[in-house]
């Protein structure tokens, strides 16, 4: 299994709309091939971080995905969004154990 983390901090006071907009997210993804699962996290320590986890088959699936369909997952990002410039991060893991 392979696994995305996304992670980025709102900058401006939008958290609340970026969470609900993940609550109400297009579902889009879930019918991508090699698509598993996802989870949305935000810190305790830090409501304004968004932590986005995209479990995947296998590493290709992946690329497919965000080199395809990517935009049109983003297609209702609350208008007026600001992030924390270089907040913006995208790690890749292995899934070692559960
Ligand atoms: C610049 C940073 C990013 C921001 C601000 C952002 C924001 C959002 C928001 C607000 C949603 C909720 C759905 C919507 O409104 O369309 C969403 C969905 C999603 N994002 Fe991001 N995102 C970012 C980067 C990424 C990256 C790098 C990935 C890939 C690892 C990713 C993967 C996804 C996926 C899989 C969904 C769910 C789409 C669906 O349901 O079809 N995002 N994102």
């Amino acid at each position: 299994m392979f696994i995305a983390l996304s992670t980025f901090t709102i900058a401006n006071d939008m958290a609340a709309q970026v969470k609900e907009a993940f609550v109400n997210r297009p579902h889009l993804v879930d019918s991508a091939p090699g698509f598993v699962r996802m989870e949305v996290l935000s810190p305790q320590d830090n409501p304004a971080e968004i932590w986005l986890l995209t479990y995947w088959t296998d590493e290709d699936s992946y690329s497919v995905w965000y080199k395809n369909h990517m935009r049109e997952s983003h297609q209702d990002v609350p208008k007026g969004l600001k992030l924390v410039p270089k907040s913006t991060k995208v790690r890749f893991f292995e899934h070692v154990g559960a």
